[in-house]
């Protein structure tokens, strides 16, 4: 009897999904996420490093400095296309092509919204009309570029069949990709998963051209609904590392990517992402912009692979597994078998300080080094939070003022007053004093700090917090100010909360200072969802 045959089911390849990220446009364009032309080319070389598809290095024609920046990425930045947001306007498409000019790979976005509410209450312009400027920027831009990509602004709030229409011109004059943002955040996924089933069936487009969603997070649901675009038949996922972006942010990177990762019996798509690099990029992007983490953020936070409870703790030591769907390792987060001591050496450090984001030149690995070893001396074990707080002093300590003294006063009776003196030292300006009241001491520290630098900011959030550290009691100061309608924001740590806070508001008037030394003419009005 001849044996039994076994029928194999060939299991179909995964497609390939497309990683678009939007961290240096949409995300930098966010009050408080603003980044220095070098800052950017930093960021920009991890994402490249990570082996994200393509990189949206900003928006050309919405500033110099914006223009500067991108051109900058696009001509040092290898393996990701890089790309620039326009308006379908031919000036915008032109400054766009300027900039990529040095690009390997270069990438055209053009957007134009097609919804009633904008198309009347914004751009005053009819169906045809907006059908007309599609087709015209396209026919514009056609050739300039290796590819183009075309967004239906607040596709989601767009008449179906107007949506298919716009989307059809678009493809037929010469988008490669036609990009469907969920542009207020109003979708939920089964709606948008609909949409991209429809859209992928009735668009008329040649084969290549690909679907891509760019979800908003409003309503919390901007991963849940790239994820269903997914399942709908996107390609491509626009977003951003840490989930920045306007308002309450893009879809977030590192939860996409993973959840792809985690659960391919559910997404049958691959992406080219190397996870492990996607903790330090979240890292790498918060001591950039000054702006925390929530330790409970997904794949990033702090408390992402920490297990506190007893029964869990248990159940990890037995077999990680019981609590954990995917290794600290696998994203590059703390918890790694590498341990550093007081007999590492400079190459061990600077290996570990790169794989969690910090790049430091000669001169800066020499400061770290030092200070690893009087840590090390101390506490024996440096682990990778002892780093982080390491490096959180040493990024916060680049401003050009130094605090060398403070004192607080306080009247007593019904209505008491806070007085502070401060004296700082400038290396050009040498050392300055002066005094301030305020309604608190921290307040009045503020106060005299503004009087001696002359700086026009207005406090608008801080937030101090006392942690435990290698090397003691320290505090944590995060502060949110206002300069000349830029928002920025500072980090800093100190023995005390007067000091960290001191520290914190002077990197964040610093940071300000090169944000408009580098960018003086930023137009918020010409920026995009
Ligand atoms: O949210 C949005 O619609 C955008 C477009 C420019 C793609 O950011
Ligand atoms: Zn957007």
């Amino acid at each position: 009897m001849s044996a039994p045959k076994l029928t194999v089911h060939a299991q179909p390849e995964p497609e390939r999904l497309r990683i678009f990220d939007t961290t240096l446009r949409d995300g930098e364009q966010a009050p408080g996420f603003s980044m220095t032309p070098a800052e950017k080319l930093e960021m920009a070389r991890h994402l490249a490093a990570m082996k994200v598809d393509t990189i949206e290095a900003g928006f050309a024609a919405a500033s110099p400095g914006d223009k500067q920046a991108v051109h900058t990425i696009a001509r040092e930045i290898h393996g990701s296309t890089i790309c620039s947001l326009a308006r379908a306007s031919e000036s915008d498409i032109d400054a766009a092509a300027e900039a990529l000019e040095p690009a390997r790979r270069s990438r055209l976005h053009i957007f134009l919204a097609t919804s009633p509410i904008h198309r009347q209450a914004k751009l005053k312009m009819s169906r045809m009309e907006v059908l007309k400027a599609i087709e015209h920027a396209l026919t514009h831009a056609r050739g300039s570029f290796d590819e183009i990509e075309f967004s239906a602004e607040d596709a989601l709030r767009t008449e179906t069949e107007f949506l298919v229409e716009a989307l059809s011109v678009a493809a037929a004059n010469g988008a490669d990709v036609l990009n469907v943002p969920d542009t207020v955040g109003v979708s939920e996924p089964a709606e948008i998963r609909a949409l991209f089933e429809h859209l992928t069936s009735s668009v008329e487009r040649p084969e290549h051209v690909i679907f891509s969603a760019h979800c908003h997070n409003d309503l919390g649901l901007a991963v849940a609904n790239s994820l269903a675009a997914v399942q709908g038949g996107a390609r491509q996922v626009e977003c951003a590392i840490n989930g920045i972006g306007e308002r309450a942010g893009n879809c977030s990177l590192e939860e996409a990517v993973m959840a792809i990762n985690v659960r391919p019996d559910i997404f049958p798509v691959i992406t080219q992402v190397d996870t492990t690099r996607l903790w330090p990029a979240s890292q790498m992007l918060s001591r950039l912009t000054g702006a925390p983490i929530a330790p409970n953020k997904a794949i990033v936070g702090k408390n992402a692979f920490a297990h506190e409870a007893g029964i869990h703790q248990h159940g990890v030591i037995s077999d990680r597994r019981t609590y954990e769907i995917m290794t600290p390792a696998s994203v590059g987060a703390p918890g790694s078998e590498l341990v550093l001591g007081k007999h590492s050496g400079k190459h061990a450090l600077a290996q570990r300080l790169q794989a969690l984001g910090y790049e430091l030149d000669e001169a800066g690995l020499a400061e770290a080094f030092r200070a690893f070893k009087d840590l090390a001396d101390m506490h024996g074990e440096v682990t990778d939070a002892d780093l982080a707080g390491l490096m959180e002093g040493h990024s916060a300590s680049g401003s050009a003022w130094t605090v060398l003294r403070t004192e607080l006063r306080c009247t007593a009776g019904p209505r008491p007053t806070q007085f502070a003196r401060v004296e700082l030292d400038h290396p050009e300006r040498g050392r300055v004093s002066d005094i301030a009241k305020g309604d608190g001491p921290v307040a009045a520290a503020f106060g005299a700090v503004q009087r001696i630098t002359g700086a026009d900011a207005d406090v608008s959030a801080l937030e101090t917090r006392m942690v435990h550290s290698a090397t003691g009691r320290e505090f944590i100061a995060e502060i949110e100010v206002d300069v000349h309608g830029r928002t920025v924001r500072g980090r800093a740590r100190g023995p005390d909360i007067v000091t960290a806070a001191l520290d914190a508001f002077l990197f964040s008037l610093d940071r300000a200072d090169a944000l408009n030394s580098a960018n003086p003419q930023s137009q918020p009005a010409a920026q995009a969802g």
